[in-house]
């Protein structure tokens, strides 16, 4: 494929290729000197309309070990600010010739949208509630890294799961490689036909944490709540928070994950964030690189292969 869009039109043996590379981008991101020559001579620009720690700096690693001349747009000083739409500057920057484009987005299916304008492959860095594919990737490299596999797994994630894209992805990703699904939240954070995704709800957290090997916590997504019912911080702590008495109820080698950022003592108590006998979220964030840089490999193996294909058409 040219673009990297979403988990939705990923098969699953394409799944298992880009987790095989990104081990081996482990590897190599843990030694002294980190450098490989995979996008050498490409352009990537970074373009973040939302906020991000996480993504777009582990984006940015990932292209500058490989070798790629990386560009960050500072979107707050851009001309966005004086009414130019995002396919107008998209259409800009890609008349500049990037061969990699990384955009995040507030609109669920601008990354699609823009991907369709431009020639170069597009990685969806998060666009609304719809997708965050490269933070599923990255998810599952740390799972099969902690559990030995993805298969037959019993995956509960909790929190506000309707607004977000971090739990679509992961629901389309872990269905596809056949793990057993858990949806935990308050019914009014919970996507209308939830069960209709193969998925397992419960509104007892206690409930749906019995013997689950992974713990999965989300954040509530106020940013993108209009006006519904929120509980308290107190209350949703109390009932949806993740504290030692209710990890207890998972099986006795659960792992607990987290995308970030994270409120500690709203969805989950800081003991067990930092727990690193049960806490896997930092493994997450290692892995991030890991996964972008075999997602921008693959997809500059694509694109050479592309345009290939078109130069001996041509001459
Ligand atoms: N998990 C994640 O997307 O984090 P950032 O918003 O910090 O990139």
């Amino acid at each position: 494929a040219r673009h990297l869009l979403g988990i939705e039109q990923l098969a699953p043996a394409e799944i298992t290729t880009l987790l095989d590379l990104a081990e081996q981008y482990v590897e190599l991101n843990r030694r002294t000197v980190k450098h490989a020559d995979a996008l050498a001579g490409m352009t990537q620009i970074n373009m973040f309309f939302e906020a991000s720690t996480r993504t777009q700096s582990s984006f940015e690693l990932a292209g500058k070990r490989l070798g790629a001349d990386v560009m960050n747009m500072p979107v707050a000083q851009s001309s966005v600010k004086k009414g130019e739409t995002l396919i107008d500057t998209a259409l800009t920057l890609n008349a500049m010739h990037p061969d990699l484009l990384v955009v995040r987005h507030n609109m669920s299916g601008a990354v699609n949208l823009l991907a369709s304008k431009v020639n170069c492959a597009v990685l969806n860095a998060g666009d609304g509630r719809h997708e965050h594919p490269t933070q599923a990737l990255l998810d599952a490299l740390t799972i099969r890294r902690a559990k030995g596999r993805l298969h037959r797994l019993t995956v509960a994630i909790c929190g506000d799961i309707a607004h977000s894209r971090v739990a679509r992805s992961n629901l389309l990703l872990l269905g596809k490689m056949e793990s057993r699904l858990r949806l935990i939240g308050p019914a009014t954070l919970m996507p209308a036909g939830a069960r209709d995704l193969g998925c397992e709800v419960y509104e007892d957290m206690r409930e749906g944490l019995a013997g689950a090997d992974v713990v999965m916590m989300l954040r509530l997504q106020k940013e993108r709540m209009d006006g519904g019912f929120i509980p308290s911080e107190r209350e949703y702590y109390h009932r949806w928070g993740l504290d030692a008495e209710k990890l207890a109820l998972a099986a006795p080698d659960a792992i607990v994950m987290h995308p970030g950022p994270m409120n500690r003592g709203v969805e989950i108590d800081g003991t067990i964030a930092d727990d690193i006998n049960r806490s896997v979220i930092q493994d997450q964030v290692e892995m991030g690189v890991a996964v972008r840089m075999a997602a921008m490999d693959l997809l500059a193996r694509n694109l050479r292969a592309e345009r290939g294909a078109k130069a001996v058409g041509t001459y």
